[in-house]
């Protein structure tokens, strides 16, 4: 494996490569959920490049750039066990000039995680779509974890026509049902417990929906008692497209939920 760390580096390696490149995005603190993908990039492609980069630009104020994990050695060992054939390593003044062309993520952007986090996904285009620049991938692959980012950088690609095939990946989980996440760790004993309920809650509405309840409303309210002791930010069901639903479609439903331990916000979601 070998590490990159400047653009040019990247831009002379792609151009010698004429098979295809599976390319893995990710902000480092490798867990179980981005082998899956680098693994699932592993099967499908010649060639595979893996990225670590803490983005600046999708961090809010205030919010844990500065205190979000690093494990620079241990993630090299990670690709290079999972046969990654090179890794991307920017520091953030390759990656960003003084004055940058900005990236406007669709008003939709503006719901959900966005509504807590405005301008968040305008710095995730931002990146991906520098990314993608550099590396040239004929596919990339995302987590359905992360579903709203997934969704908008699909429709980033349709609307800016990149020749880049986007693969979802499902969630992995720890073998109690916790979505992984690198901020888990910021979770301490009592609240990595009182965690689990978030993919009860899931498991519950899942089940109800198979028993034929597809009303939102009243599905809503099943989740919202699973969690009625923590502290909800918001739960919400919506289609493929990402506008909340009324009535739940099969096969092309996803349920949202989020809720916060201290400052540590936890997504979890289901494909329905
Ligand atoms: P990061 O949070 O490091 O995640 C990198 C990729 O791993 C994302 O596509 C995310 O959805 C996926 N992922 C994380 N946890 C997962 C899990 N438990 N199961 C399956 N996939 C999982 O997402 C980002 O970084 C950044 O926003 C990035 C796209 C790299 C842009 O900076």
């Amino acid at each position: 494996m070998k590490i990159l760390k400047t653009i040019e580096e990247v831009q002379a390696i792609r151009k010698t490569i004429t098979s295809s490149v599976g390319f893995v995005p990710t902000m480092g603190a490798l867990h179980d959920g981005h082998i899956s993908l680098i693994k699932k990039a592993r099967e499908e492609n010649e060639i595979v490049v893996v990225s670590i980069f803490v983005n600046p630009t999708q961090f809010l104020e205030g919010e844990d750039l500065d205190s979000y994990p690093r494990r620079d050695e241990a993630d090299k060992k990670i690709c290079e066990l999972c046969k990654v054939d090179y890794l991307f390593m920017p520091d953030i003044s390759t990656m960003y000039s003084k004055e940058e062309i900005l990236i406007k993520a669709p008003n939709k952007s503006y719901m959900l995680e966005g509504l807590t986090r405005p301008g968040h996904f305008d710095g995730v285009l931002q990146v991906v779509l520098k990314l993608f620049g550099i590396t040239q991938p004929n596919n990339a692959y995302f987590g359905k974890k992360d579903a709203q980012q997934l969704s908008l950088i699909m429709q980033m690609v349709k609307n800016l026509f990149l020749p880049i095939n986007i693969v979802a990946c499902d969630i992995i989980r720890e073998k109690d049902g916790l979505a992984m996440s690198s901020r888990n760790v910021y979770l301490d004993e009592k609240q990595r417990k009182e965690a689990l309920l978030l993919s009860q809650s899931l498991y519950t509405a899942a089940s109800l929906i198979s028993k034929g309840e597809l009303n939102s409303i009243l599905v809503k309210r099943r989740i919202e008692e699973v969690l009625k002791d923590l502290d909800i930010e918001y739960t919400a069901i919506v289609n493929r497209e990402f506008d909340e639903i009324d009535t739940i479609e099969l096969k092309n439903t996803i349920i949202l939920i989020v809720v916060r331990f201290g400052n540590t916000r936890l997504l979890d979601n289901i494909w329905i």
